[in-house]
């Protein structure tokens, strides 16, 4: 009895210590996102600064160059993952490009929203890319990156990758291992559990602000273009009001005639 309830209690202890945000063991949910997810890439892109364009597309990219590029993501060919907060804003985002021309690699961008930088959302993007790449038996991983992009080199780095650095711009390549049973199983099980994470919070976010429910038929107009019906207005003569209906039955008094 009392090893099932230790049993338990270890339990509560590990999912609690699982998902405080404050926990350095923390599961961080990183789910894929699909085309219907465009308008949430593009708002985190477009949020990003000068500066963080330029290392995230290796130019200062324009808003208009970036709307360009999110309407060209290939979600079929390629992979799009995100880390959501719970408010459904998309803190983080990499982007796993495949070339059909080589296929032996697949190329891999990062975007971390400033105010949630070091916490370790690049580094695990990165791992859950390599990961993809890996079950998707590609062998090896390459980042392109200026050399001035400390923090993305060492993530590279620190991940394996041999940094090759060529004046202003620098390549690393990390070689990824066979998949295996584990590395396709934890694929799927992180996948399901980001997942839920996010209908969860997308449920949480429609109790908090609710649509009105689509039925199906003719949809009434929305209320601010339903005219509402009013009364004519009352004037006001001689100090004294009176019904401005055709019908009006208020007994001694009539509207002026002029
Ligand atoms: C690069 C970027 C994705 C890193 O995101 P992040 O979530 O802050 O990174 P992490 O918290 O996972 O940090 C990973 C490592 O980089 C190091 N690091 C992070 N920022 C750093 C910085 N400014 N200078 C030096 N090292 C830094 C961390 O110390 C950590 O190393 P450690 O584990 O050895 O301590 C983020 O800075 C970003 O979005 N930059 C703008 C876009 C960009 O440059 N994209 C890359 C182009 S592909």
């Amino acid at each position: 009895m009392s090893r099932a309830k230790a049993l338990v209690d270890a339990s509560i202890l590990a999912v609690w210590t699982a998902l405080r945000p404050s926990s350095p063991w923390r599961i961080v949910p990183i789910r894929s996102l699909g085309p219907h997810h465009r308008g949430r890439i593009a708002r985190h892109l477009l949020s990003l600064g000068p500066q963080d364009r330029y290392l995230r597309f290796g130019y200062a990219a324009q808003d208009a160059q970036i709307q360009l590029y999110v309407d060209g993501l290939n979600f079929e060919r390629d992979e799009v993952f995100g880390i959501y907060d719970r408010k459904l804003t998309l803190l983080a985002v990499a982007h796993l490009a495949y070339d059909d021309q080589e296929p032996e690699c697949a190329e891999l961008g990062v975007s971390v929203l400033e105010k949630v930088r070091g916490r370790g959302y690049g580094a695990l993007l990165f791992g859950r890319c390599a990961m993809q790449a890996r079950n998707q038996n590609v062998p090896t991983l390459l980042i392109h990156a200026l050399s001035e992009n400390v923090a993305m080199l060492t993530i590279a780095r620190n991940a394996g990758a041999r940094v090759q650095r060529d004046g202003a711009e620098s390549e690393a390549y990390l070689q990824l291992p066979q998949a295996s049973l584990n590395s396709r199983l934890t694929e799927i099980v992180q996948e399901q559990w980001a997942r839920a994470d996010y209908r969860f919070k997308l449920q949480a976010r429609q109790i908090r602000y609710p649509r009105p429910i689509a039925t199906t038929g003719t949809m009434p107009p929305p209320l601010c273009q339903t005219p509402i019906p009013r009364a004519p207005a009352k004037k006001k003569t001689n100090g004294l009001f009176y019904k401005n209906w055709p019908n009006s039955s208020t007994p001694g008094r009539t509207p002026p005639t002029s």
